[in-house]
């Protein structure tokens, strides 16, 4: 399992790095909420670094990380709420027609990262909350965001 996850969460970060080139981005609204997510990225990337051993396991560090996940997480409904687009952005339209659905994933990412926050003391405890976090991305971009 862990490998196997490690690998995807892997694949998550490259998208990530990927998406930084998206400049260029012309409508404010969009590029709020590109940047929540990059964001997010950013601290789900240091969770990532902990769990694969590229850095040092720091129980406070990944707690804050996990802190600044929830709280971005929280306003995704928001940043979300207006049907806003631009050429590059990779949001569905369907986001739209099924905010709910969409604010529930929110949701799970927000008390997923949350959780974490609250609770990761040892190093063992890293892979479970990061697999949790890691699974609430990709349940969410598999509806609602442009296939990679
Ligand atoms: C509730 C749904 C949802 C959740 C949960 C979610 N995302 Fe996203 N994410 C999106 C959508 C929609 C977009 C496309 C936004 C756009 O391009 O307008 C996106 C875009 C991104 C981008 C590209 C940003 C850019 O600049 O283009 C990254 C990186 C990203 N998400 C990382 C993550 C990570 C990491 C997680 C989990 C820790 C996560 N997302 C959780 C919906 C979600």
């Amino acid at each position: 399992m862990r490998p196997i996850f490690v690998t995807a969460i892997t694949a998550t970060l490259l998208a990530a790095g990927a998406a930084l080139a998206h400049s260029g981005v012309s409508n404010p609204a969009v590029k709020a909420r590109m940047h929540a997510m990059m964001q997010i990225a950013d601290s789900t990337k240091i969770l990532g670094a902990m769990a694969k051993g590229e850095a040092a396991f720091d129980a406070d560090e990944a707690r804050a990380a996990a802190a600044a996940i929830a709280a971005h997480a929280a306003s995704v409904p928001t940043l979300f709420m207006a049907e806003e687009h631009d050429p590059k952005s990779e949001a569905l339209p369907v986001i739209w027609q099924e905010f709910d659905t969409f604010g529930q994933k929110s949701e799970a990412l927000t008390l997923a990262a949350a959780e974490a926050a609250a609770s990761i003391e040892t190093e063992a405890d890293l892979k479970p909350a990061l697999a949790r976090i890691g699974g609430t991305c990709k349940s969410c971009h598999q509806d609602f965001r442009k296939p990679q």
